[in-house]
């Protein structure tokens, strides 16, 4: 058994080495039959980002306990894929299997009224979890692309971070507790201790989830969001230098474009991923330099000057 696993490690390897690391590689959708190759050679034939892979790997392997390298460049795709798989492992497959288990221990050992309640708990647990999975799949999930492609968008970081107020495998160490604690019957042992294993790999599945999407998920969603205000704050700034000896820049003549095509400010902001503000600086300035204050006067500099055809003006 080895202490971490790089890139360079065989993957058959990894996939005999405990339960745990089994369970990641499945929700990577990795086929077997992996021969001799390294855990790299398998992660580019399948198209999964090695580094984001192994970091996974890891902090299943040592228990959520994991600090990985620094300079390590997580691709937040490979990770939601991941987190977005166990999600459906767990309500599509797990839960369900381990309610249809309780149902039939219980039901052969304990009075209806018992076996109702401890089922009635079960599945209050699961819609619990479902909503929070629910929420994080329609809230952060599939909002992560639009923040990977720069737009302004709420702080995901701190919705994540606000849905991740209670820990979720609470009332499943406790349905583990009252089953180990007050189950009396004799008959039937294996099957109750079978449901009962069943509860603590679920438990610890959802612990390492938990982890992975608090020390993982929400740092590399934060550094995305400095990076994208880093970059808004430089172009807004690079929209506002507007001196250029006088003369026209791309942006200005950008503006006026919109302008003369009756567009208003916040219209003219939309389409240039810019601020009102920064439009209203920018027309400031325009009036400056062209010494032209009506839309009517920069429609016809606009014509002469080629920037629009008269075709696309209303007249
Ligand atoms: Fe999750
Ligand atoms: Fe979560």
């Amino acid at each position: 058994m080895k202490d971490r696993y790089y890139s360079e490690d065989k993957m058959h390897e990894l996939l005999a080495d405990s339960e745990r690391l089994l369970q990641v590689v499945s929700r990577f959708s990795i086929p077997l039959g992996v021969g001799d190759k390294t855990i790299e050679q398998v992660c580019r034939e399948n198209h999964i980002d090695t580094a984001t892979f192994l970091v996974i790997v890891n902090f299943t392997h040592s228990g959520g306990d994991y600090s990985y390298p620094h300079d390590t460049k997580i691709d937040l795709q490979t990770l939601k894929k991941y987190l977005q798989n166990t999600h459906i492992y767990l309500l599509k497959f797990l839960l369900p299997h381990i309610r249809r288990h309780l149902i039939d221990a219980l039901g052969s050992s304990l009075n209806n009224d018992i076996t109702f309640l401890i089922i009635k708990f079960f599945d209050e647990y699961y819609k619990e979890l479902e909503n929070h999975m629910n929420v994080e799949d329609k809230e952060i999930f599939m909002r992560l692309d639009e923040l990977q492609k720069g737009k302004k968008i709420k702080k995901l970081s701190s919705e994540i971070s606000r849905i991740h107020t209670a820990p979720i495998e609470q009332k499943l160490s406790e349905l583990k507790n009252i089953i180990i604690k007050y189950y009396t019957s004799e008959s039937d042992n294996n099957m109750i201790y079978n449901i009962l294993q069943h509860l603590f790999i679920c438990e610890y599945d959802l612990y390492i989830h938990d982890r992975i999407e608090n020390l993982l998920l929400i740092p590399e969603i934060k550094k995305l969001e400095q990076q994208n205000e880093r970059n808004s704050a430089s172009s807004n700034a690079e929209d506002e230098n507007t001196d250029n000896n006088g003369e026209l820049t791309e942006r200005e003549k950008e503006i006026i474009t919109g302008v003369v095509k009756g567009l208003t400010n916040k219209e003219i902001a939309d389409k240039l991923f810019i601020s009102v503000n920064t439009v209203t600086t920018h027309r400031r300035n325009i009036a400056r330099k062209l010494n032209i204050h009506s839309p009517a006067g920069l429609t016809i500099y606009a014509i002469m000057n080629n920037f629009v055809d008269i075709k696309e003006i209303k007249l």
